[in-house]
């Protein structure tokens, strides 16, 4: 993680030392950098430069709606798969001409709210909710922006939970399907064919994936094309993988590499030997590359436990807070805030919920750490807080901002109040 560094065996977010946003906010906490949001999402921004394009920030990463706002502040569009999701970006001010729609299952309300919003597009996951789109249209006296999520069958060989472009994946529509629609699409008076969608899936380790993606589009555009339509844009989904290891150098003080699982400019390469020289706009939907390293959970250790042969580290915050580790077996690091040197234990990492599942590492090696200590999970600002419950009854984490010496609280603890209401 960029930003992130210890001095005097104190670790530091920007200019901001974390063990004291831990005493003052209290945790479990989220902490996220602005400098490292405003960083990456240059990087991703100047890889595209070169063709026209849209970034439509993939809401469910992360939807406060401080960082939204900070996203719309430095171009972002929005990507969203509800009402809730379109409200959020629409809050933001983010320019409805710069927000797409995606999800296998829009309701007709849903529906409405954004077409009564002038979205930029719907991508459109089946026949049938295309006829719906269509009639929902129709009685309001719009014509909908279409843009086909296609399935193009191709496996980005990562957690099954997370790939969505294989054919038994629930996602997109069907190549021959999608060819059928093309050719009858003037049956759908009240639609506009405006784009092709596709996303292959989340945390894609390669460009492999994006250059078959290419091929795949540059001949249904031809097609499209070929059957009068005039696209705006091809949508390429998000999917840009993150580099989680984050291995701790304490002798150079070092922490992490690259942030990106792969430099971003490599996807928009691929996507320009393919589609580039048609001239039509690339739509990409990032979520977790904009904001996954730019986070962290602070997390208190409350026991040290030992059973036969095994070691856990018991600390405030677990799947409730950070669900990631119970549900992909996903790494996340975990470092100490404050070091003292001395041995390291192998142990695992539990929450205090009450569930075996409720883990954040597993035999994982560490400094040895004492009750009090305030240990950072590293790179978890995407499908960290969005994916976090109130189950056990435990209220949702706070959230602050860093920038240089700078903290602001972006969204309070909530309360044991919040709880009670009905
Ligand atoms: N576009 C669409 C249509 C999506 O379904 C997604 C993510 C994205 C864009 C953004 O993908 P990203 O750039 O973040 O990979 N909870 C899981 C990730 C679920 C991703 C769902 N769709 C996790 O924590 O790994």
């Amino acid at each position: 993680m960029k930003f992130l560094s210890y001095r005097h065996n104190h670790l530091y977010f920007e200019e901001v030392a974390l063990h004291r946003l831990a005493n003052e906010f209290g945790t479990p906490l989220y902490v996220y950098s602005e400098a490292a949001l405003v960083d990456n999402f240059a990087r991703i921004e100047s890889a595209f430069t070169k063709m026209p394009h849209s970034i439509c920030y993939a809401l469910k990463a992360n939807s406060n709606p401080t960082i939204i706002r900070k996203l719309r502040d430095l171009g972002a569009g929005a990507d969203v798969v509800s009402v809730g999701e379109l409200n959020l970006a629409l809050k933001a001010d983010i320019d409805p001409q710069k927000i797409v729609f995606a999800g296998v299952g829009k309701r007709d309300d849903e529906i409405l709210a954004a077409l009564s919003k002038g979205i930029k597009g719907f991508n459109v996951e089946s026949e049938m909710e295309l006829q719906v789109i269509n009639q929902l249209a129709g009685d309001a006296g719009k014509s909908a922006p279409i843009s086909l999520r296609i399935n193009p069958d191709i496996d980005i060989h990562g957690h099954p939970y997370i790939s969505t472009g294989r054919h038994h994946d629930k996602f997109g529509i069907a190549l021959e399907t999608v060819r059928k629609i093309i050719g009858n699409f003037s049956t759908y008076s009240n639609c506009e064919l405006v784009g092709l969608h596709a996303h292959l899936g989340s945390q894609v380790a390669d460009i492999a994936p994006y250059a078959e993606l290419g091929q795949v589009m540059r001949k249904l555009i031809q097609e499209v094309q070929a059957a009068g339509h005039r696209l705006r844009y091809i949508d390429v989904g998000g999917g840009l993988g993150v580099d989680y290891s984050q291995p701790i150098d304490v002798a150079t003080d070092a922490l992490g590499r690259d942030d990106f699982a792969f430099d971003p400019s490599a996807i928009a390469e691929a996507i320009s030997e393919s589609i580039g020289s048609l001239g039509i706009e690339i739509v990409f939907e990032p979520g977790r590359a904009l904001i996954a390293n730019t986070g962290l959970l602070l997390t208190r250790v409350l026991y040290l436990k030992e059973t036969t042969g095994k070691k856990f580290v018991i600390v405030d915050s677990g799947m409730t807070e950070m669900i990631r580790p119970s549900l992909y077996s996903a790494f996340h690091a975990i470092v100490p805030t404050n070091l003292r040197g001395g041995t390291r234990i192998t142990a695992d990492v539990v929450g205090p919920i009450c569930e075996s599942g409720d883990f954040l590492a597993r035999d994982r090696e560490l400094p040895e750490v004492q009750r009090g200590d305030v240990l950072a999970v590293l790179s978890a600002g995407a499908y960290g807080f969005t994916l976090s419950s109130n189950y056990n009854a435990r209220p949702r984490p706070a959230e602050v901002l860093v920038s240089n010496e700078d903290v602001q609280v972006i969204r309070k603890r909530q309360s044991l109040e919040t709880l009670w209401q009905e």
